[in-house]
Order: C-alpha cells, then sequence, then structure tokens
C-alpha cells in the first residue's frame, strides 16, 4: 500500500508542509467513506490535475437530522483504503468525531439564499453541517483544487458559493454523476436497498431521464415537466417522493419556464430503506 492513513489534524498538516516544500500541488476529495466508483472517479480526476491528492473519510454528525441514519451509515475502511491506494491517493484523513469537534466547538459556517430549497428545506441544518466541516477540511488540508460529484448538486453550487464568499484559496471541481449500468445513480446509502426495493428505485433515474427529453423536445413550462416526473415515480407503490424540483441551477430557486441553466432534482424515500436523490442539469 502507497497511500497512508492517519487521523489527527496535526499528522495532515505536516505532510502537506513537506509537500508544499518540495513545491508540490495538492488535489482534495471531501467523502464520508463507503467508497463507489463516484468517489473513484473523484479521486482520479485530483490524481491526474495534481501531484498528491488527499482523501477525507470522515462521516459528519453535523450534517445529520435527529431522525436521520448516522448510526446505521455504512463504513469500511479497509475496502476504502484498497479504493483509494489504487486510484493513486496519497494520504487518507480518517479522524474520529472528537479530533474535528473539540470540547467547546461553537463555530459554524452557513450559506444563505441558496439553501432555501430542495433538501436545504428537508434537511433542516444539513448544509450548515456540511459547510462547517468542508471549511474545517479545507483549513486543516489547505488543498490547490477539491473536488466534488455533481449527484449532490445543491451542496456543490454551496460550496461554489461559500468559497467565493469568503475569499477561500482553492478552486471547486465538479464531477459527472456515476451511475450503475441500469441507471441508479451510485450512492453509498444503495446499500441499504434490498433487491425488490432496489429493482423498483429504477423507476427515479428513468423518470428524470423522460423529463429531460420532454425538455429537449421543447416543452418549456416546468410544471408539466415535474408532473409528468412525479406521476411517473408514483407508479411504484414504493417510492414516497420527497421533493421533484426544477430550479435556476444557479440560484436554486424554483422557475415556472425552463429557459437557461437549470437543475431538476429529485429525492425520493425508497420503501422506508433510503433516501435516493438524483438530478439532471440542463442549458436550455
Ligand atoms: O458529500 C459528502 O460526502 C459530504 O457531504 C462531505 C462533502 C464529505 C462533507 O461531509
Amino acid at each position: 500500500m502507497n497511500v497512508k492513513v492517519v487521523t489527527t489534524v496535526a499528522e495532515v498538516k505536516a505532510a502537506v508542509k513537506a509537500w508544499r516544500i518540495e513545491g508540490k500541488t495538492v488535489g482534495f476529495v471531501p467523502t464520508m467513506g463507503y467508497l463507489h466508483e463516484g468517489h473513484e472517479s473523484l479521486i482520479k480526476k485530483s490524481v491526474a490535475e495534481n501531484d498528491v491528492t488527499v482523501v477525507s473519510i470522515f462521516v459528519n454528525p453535523m450534517q445529520f437530522g435527529p431522525k436521520e441514519d448516522l448510526a446505521s451509515y455504512p463504513r469500511d475502511l479497509e475496502a476504502d483504503t484498497k479504493l483509494c491506494n489504487n486510484a493513486g491517493a496519497n494520504l487518507i484523513f480518517h479522524p474520529e468525531t472528537s479530533e474535528m469537534y473539540q470540547d467547546g466547538f461553537s463555530s459554524y459556517v452557513d450559506v444563505n439564499g441558496l439553501t432555501n430549497s430542495l433538501c436545504g428545506l428537508s434537511r433542516p441544518g444539513h448544509f450548515r453541517g456540511v459547510c462547517t466541516v468542508v471549511t474545517k477540511l479545507f483549513n486543516i488540508v489547505t488543498p490547490d483544487k477539491a473536488y466534488f460529484g455533481e449527484k449532490d448538486a445543491q451542496q456543490l453550487a454551496v460550496i461554489k458559493r461559500m468559497v467565493t464568499d469568503l475569499n477561500m484559496n482553492l478552486e471547486i471541481i465538479g464531477c459527472p454523476i456515476i451511475r450503475e449500468d441500469d441507471g441508479l445513480a451510485k450512492s453509498s446509502r444503495n446499500t441499504y436497498l434490498s433487491p425488490n426495493t432496489r429493482q423498483e428505485s429504477l423507476i427515479i433515474s428513468k423518470s428524470i431521464f423522460m423529463g429531460k427529453k420532454m425538455i429537449e423536445e421543447g416543452e418549456r413550462d416546468a410544471a408539466k415537466v415535474i408532473q409528468a416526473i412525479k406521476d411517473s415515480i408514483n407508479t411504484s407503490k414504493l417510492m414516497d417522493i420527497d421533493y421533484v424540483e426544477i430550479v435556476d441551477a444557479n440560484t436554486m430557486e424554483s422557475i415556472t419556464e425552463i429557459k437557461g441553466e437549470i437543475l431538476c432534482a429529485v429525492a425520493v424515500r425508497a420503501n422506508g430503506e433510503a433516501r435516493l436523490i438524483d438530478n439532471f442539469m440542463m442549458s436550455v
């Protein structure tokens, strides 16, 4: 194994300091672990674009609501380490919660506006948790570039806003959604799905692809596309829609007429087993 696993902030800072002395550029992929091909694509892109790559694996309690899946979130450090190693990462930062949130912790990062819709509405406090931990991770790793998946499109937009607003000295790179062969967007949470629910969950990607086709064929009424996607998802009794929205991709605000850069995003509870998200972005 070439990749090294460290658990303390001091160890990460020492490694980065040594790389900086050698004039190396640093890429960073923040994750919550249980890595799949989506994460792998981010790591490989970072490896291709930077001299060294750091991956963080930290299931961040601050971004989970009280009734969410913090306790059951899947973890497998051994498999994650192998994946990181094979993808060419140099360092894994795998801190305990106490290393990230020491006694008396009381500073938070909030991004307003962009977080008033979609997952920001259905998961109160989620983006505060994401922005706070990502800020901490950026301060610890001090990367030149950081890589995020477009599956979490709102998260990506929020992080970009935060980096611009707070003059953070790095570039944020968004990377395309990676799907299973049958269309299901890769997610660590797919592991919660029973075989039957997983099969039924294919309706999510099928429905948004249908919505995309409607727009490609000229439909410009957002309400019609949203309704068609909802009707299609609702053909499965196991799917419970949290939201189907079409928003301006820059402001995350709902739109009525489809034009410009748009994001169509869905969140669905699959048979009470997992909350799945998926989306497509388009320039119209
Ligand atoms: O996308 C994720 O896995 C998490 O939200 C992140 C960015 C690692 C912060 O905990």
